[in-house]
């Protein structure tokens, strides 16, 4: 783990991103005044940005690049119905134990890895029960006696409307929406499989031990895409050249066993030796590795693990887990998940209403491929990759462009002699242009600088003396610290060149020449 000594005491990265984070207002605990509430967390302005940021991307990668994925939008409250038909009523749980003597409640699977390093997630009740009596694990609180595991379903139960008895409960997965609108999206759209129906929003889980920041919450943001495919077509895919090269850092079951670690396949070599069942689940696999990528997170930082038998879902027949390094350990972000035909099934069951596509002459009930993205641990992840220190006296986030929470900071040199009326003159200019620009003349230059590095925006222009006599600003530019003159008259376009990378800031220092008045 990266350790940081400030005033004598060492600090992990961890430690570290969450003091910025803090700081910054980038996230922080919801009701802070109040004391705040354990699995909750508010996005502030610069959180905010990242999350609507990311949200483009995926929307534009699994949504807008396909001609056949339709976006919905669903109730976070759905009747129990749903649930009993979805079997999370019965078996969306996490095992739990109390302290006979203090009442505190642990997930019994965490505390055993962290008392004892003993991986028992999905093993049943009794064998759980043994590994802490065998190990003599008590509560870390007042070191009591433990009570024996039972399940604690996690869901929120709310009760609908003024009379009792009418139960409902906040969605745990925003994948229930789509299976209960798939109905309406097919015959409205007219659609015909394979095609998706995506969702982006709230889900609910109410997690005995909310932990690590962002990666264990009570209310968590989902970006999901549910696949409907014709069974007999699952291993046809139509883009099958397109992506059976692509490498993925691939971590199989018999690996897990072995205690062997990921290595490098390619998407044929999976899908022949049967490591992944079908191409579909090939082809999210190579989507999802660009799409981490484009987040700033290396190829080597992640990497599929296909979940073992125990651990996978009670929905789904085979789960391959995109898990990112974090300072802490590996954490799962995204689940890619082989549904199968037993959400359409189960639906169909319970509510009478037929839920199959008819296609020449068939009736087909499709199978699910569902890629599950977790937005808040993103979000994390993206910090952590993100954030640099070191090289200059603040530290600073090396966002990708298309997830800086603005793009250019626009700021006078001085707040007199008429320069913060051209700058603001030229700021208006830019949100004409549809420019993501921010405005600052508070404090000397270099700080504003320094400010507009600590939350990671790329580019500043600075309005000074010069810029009232030949119409030119200089433009800085984040990594580098650098800065070029150029004519105010071009500034639109140059901003959005360079945050489109059409133009990096190497061939930008070469045409206009590096600029060395201003304070960096
Ligand atoms: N829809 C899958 C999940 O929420 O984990």
């Amino acid at each position: 783990m990266t350790k940081k000594k400030t005033k004598g005491k060492s600090k992990t990265l961890q430690e570290t991103i969450i003091e910025v984070c803090l700081k910054r207002g980038i996230v922080f605990p919801t009701a802070e005044i109040y004391g705040g509430s354990a699995g909750f967390f508010e996005l502030g302005p610069v959180g905010e940005a990242l999350r609507q940021n990311m949200i483009d991307l995926w929307r534009d990668t699994f949504i807008k690049s396909e001609d056949n994925v339709y976006e919905i939008s669903g109730s976070t409250i759905l009747p129990e119905k749903v649930f009993e038909a979805s079997g999370h009523l019965d078996s969306f749980n996490d095992p739990l134990t109390q302290c006979q003597n203090c009442k505190s409640m642990y997930r019994v699977d965490h505390l055993i890895l962290e008392q004892v390093g003993i991986k028992v997630e999905g093993q049943s009740l009794d064998d759980m029960w043994k590994v802490i009596q065998d190990n003599r694990i008590k509560c870390p609180n007042c070191k009591h006696d433990l009570s024996p595991p039972k399940q604690f379903n996690m869901m929120f139960s709310t009760n609908i409307g003024s009379t009792s008895g009418n139960i409902g409960y906040l969605r745990p997965e925003t994948a229930q929406n789509i299976f209960l609108s798939f109905r309406r999206v097919s015959h409205s759209m007219r659609a015909k499989l394979p095609f998706g129906i995506a969702q982006i929003g709230r889900a609910y889980r109410n997690e005995i031990s909310p932990r690590n920041f962002l990666v264990r919450l009570r209310e968590l943001q989902q970006m999901e895409l549910e696949m409907f495919v014709d069974p007999d077509l699952l291993n046809s895919h139509p883009r099958w050249d397109d992506f059976q090269d692509t490498e993925i850092n691939f971590l199989s079951q018999e690996a897990q066993e072995k205690g062997d670690k990921a290595t490098f396949i390619t998407i044929k070599e999976g899908i022949d030796s049967g490591l992944i069942v079908n191409q579909y689940l090939g082809y999210f696999l190579a989507m999802e590795t660009g799409f981490i990528e484009s987040l700033g997170i290396k190829k080597g930082k992640f990497f599929f693990r296909h979940l073992l038998d125990h651990e996978t879902a009670h929905y789904s027949k085979a789960n391959y887990d995109l898990e990112i390094e974090f300072p802490f350990g590996v954490v799962e972000c995204v689940g890619l998940a082989y549904r199968t035909d037993y959400d359409l099934r189960k639906h169909q069951e319970k509510s009478k209403t037929k839920l199959h596509i008819s296609e020449d002459g068939k009736k087909i009930i499709p199978h699910v491929v569902e890629p599950s993205f977790g937005v808040d641990r993103l979000i994390y992840a993206i910090l952590l990759a993100s954030y640099r220190e070191g090289d200059r006296d603040w530290t600073w986030f090396d966002f990708p462009n298309s997830l800086a929470p603005w793009e250019v900071v626009v700021a006078p040199l001085q707040r007199k002699d008429g320069l913060p009326e051209g700058a603001r003159e030229l700021f208006w200019e830019l949100k004409d242009q549809g420019i993501d620009a921010i405005y600052d003349q508070t404090g000397q230059i270099g700080k504003r600088y320094a400010r507009s590095d600590e939350i990671g925006i790329p580019l500043v222009i600075t309005y000074d003396y010069d810029s009232l006599e030949d119409d030119t600003v200089t433009l800085r530019e984040r990594n580098s610290m650098k800065q070029v003159r150029i004519p105010i008259q071009d500034v639109g376009t140059i901003i959005r060149e360079f945050m489109l990378d059409i133009v990096s800031w190497d061939e930008m220092t070469k045409e206009f020449g590096e600029f060395i008045k201003n304070s960096k």
